[in-house]
């Protein structure tokens, strides 16, 4: 499974990405409403970073304007791909700009027939939103069982991207399922880095170390 990052704070991506395990990252208005200066520069600094897929979410109600704030906005840099909601106007336009060959991620999915509805519009990539689905007390394991499955069996090729992740656990649970890319903030990265056994560990290979130096 591969792994993005789900923000748009520079420091944070700059941070991870010198970890060496980043693949892409999402953005949505959201995460860039956080953020101060210029977001079309945001965006190609993160392309940059990453060096991989990066999610730059479209804002028009229609499929027309959807697209015609794409086509600008894979004008920033070659790595962008284009989040359209998943509405019939979002499947219209993830259609529209497949034909292109411009690449989308069908966002806002909580459904395995939501996904499949992107799908079939060709998209490149779904995300389900774990995090969200949890918080109303559905089954996000079930949700992501499903559209891992209903891919394979009909052998689409769309990239299903674990989203709203939470806690470390949700993204071991995307891996386990056989979701292609979970999407994850920065706090959780850091999160999962950790264990309270590593450092143990560390701490007591450096003593024994210096103790045997000490010694010689
Ligand atoms: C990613 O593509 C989504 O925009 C993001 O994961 C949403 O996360 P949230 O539910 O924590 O806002």
């Amino acid at each position: 499974m591969e792994l993005y990052i789900d923000t748009a704070n520079i420091e944070d991506i700059r941070e991870i990405a010198h970890w060496g395990i980043l693949s892409g990252a999402t953005t949505n208005p959201t995460l860039l409403s956080r953020e101060s200066g210029d977001y079309d520069q945001i965006i190609c600094e993160i392309c940059d970073l990453v060096g991989g897929p990066v999610s730059a979410e479209v804002m028009s109600d229609d499929a027309e304007g959807m697209v015609e704030e794409a086509k600008r906005l894979v004008g920033l840099h070659e790595n962008v791909v284009i989040k359209v909601p998943m509405l019939p106007e979002g499947l219209r336009a993830a259609r529209e700009l497949s034909k292109l060959e411009i690449k989308t991620n069908v966002t806002l999915v909580f459904s395995a027939n939501q996904a499949l509805l992107a799908a079939r519009a060709g998209a490149t990539y779904v995300s389900p939103f774990v995090g969200r689905l949890d918080d109303i007390g559905h089954d996000s394991n079930a949700v992501l069982t499903e559209i891992v499955e209903v891919f394979s069996v009909n052998e689409f090729s769309t990239k299903v991207i674990a989203a709203s992740i939470r806690n470390p656990m949700h993204v071991t649970q995307a891996a386990l399922l056989g979701c292609d890319i979970a999407t994850i903030p920065p706090a959780i990265f850091r999160s999962m880095v950790k264990h309270p056994l590593t450092d143990k560990g560390i701490a007591s290979f450096k003593k024994d170390w210096e103790d045997a130096q000490s010694r010689a």
